[in-house]
């Protein structure tokens, strides 16, 4: 196997959507640290997207924010377009933006006007940036990566937000049939489905901090000892990216600590 090291992403040309905050923001940060020419942080907080790409940004790695709601088509086809024009190809897409519903509805109280919001961006945004990214790698004859961001969700029913459950078996189906449609291609598709990080998500949905965050994922987990973090995730979608996972396409990577063990 590929290992892999401070170039794995040497000459790439890659989009993180989500990549503000979060796990978009620390895969941001780990692509730029093995070698990738470029990065595009796509997002719709300005300022904060701004900041990151400004930090990440070194005379090796051109790091750029651009606006990008990925509930908008039109936003999305620019936002990939203009980065093959600026930039000369895409390799790699991580399709990472994604929200969780403030409220902890069941089938039983689901509310209709929440679940569609949340199926234009973790769905149709989702399905969005894949067939985006595909269109000009297939245009551009790039092998190119394509790493969805799913969730443990998508392998379990949960008790209570139905809406996001829905949204990640989703992208799961999503991931699975564009991988068999693209692999003519040579491009691979593949998810990674975190178990409970404590990002701004889901701090914000359970109203705790990051500990008391972190105590209730880590307390089902089977691996303890070490809290799973943001850079967990980008780990793997590292590996996904990368030449390493040349054949590995049509996966979903679980990065939960042996949850689903
Ligand atoms: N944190 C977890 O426990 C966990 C577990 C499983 C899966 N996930 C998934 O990981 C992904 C990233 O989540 P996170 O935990 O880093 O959350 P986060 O809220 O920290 O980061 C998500 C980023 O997506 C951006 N975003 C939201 N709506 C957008 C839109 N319409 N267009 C573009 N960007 C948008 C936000 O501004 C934010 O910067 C999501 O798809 C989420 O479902 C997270």
């Amino acid at each position: 196997m590929t290992s892999l090291t401070k170039k794995t992403l040497s000459g790439k040309v890659a989009i993180i959507t989500g990549g503000a905050r979060g796990i978009g923001e620390a895969t941001a940060r780990l692509f730029a640290d093995h070698g990738a020419r470029t990065i595009i942080v796509a997002d719709i907080q300005d300022e904060l997207g701004q900041q990151v790409a400004t930090s990440i940004a070194t005379p090796d790695c051109i790091c750029t924010y651009v606006h990008c709601d990925v509930s908008d088509e039109d936003q999305v086809k620019s936002l990939v377009e203009s980065t093959v024009q600026n930039h000369g190809k895409l390799d790699i897409m991580f399709s990472n933006a994604g929200i969780l519903s403030k409220s902890d509805q069941t089938i039983l109280d689901l509310d209709f006007a929440q679940f569609d919001r949340l199926m234009a961006i973790n769905v149709r945004g989702m399905v969005t940036c894949v067939k985006e990214a595909a269109r000009v790698m297939v245009e551009g004859c790039v092998r190119g990566s394509i790493i969805c961001t799913g969730s443990m969700a998508a392998s379990n029913g949960t008790k209570k937000w139905i809406d996001y459950c829905v949204s990640k078996h989703a992208v799961l189906g999503l991931v699975r049939s564009a991988s068999k449609q693209l692999g003519v291609h040579g491009i691979r598709v593949n998810c990674v489905s975190p178990a409970g990080v404590a990002t701004p998500m889901t701090c914000d949905a359970l109203d705790k901090g990051v500990v008391e965050v972190e105590e209730f994922f880590g307390a089902k987990r089977i691996l303890k000892g070490v809290a799973l973090r943001a850079r967990h995730v980008a780990d793997a979608v590292l590996f996904l990216a990368s030449d390493g996972a040349e054949l590995i396409t049509g996966q979903d990577l679980l990065v939960d600590g042996g949850f689903q063990a």
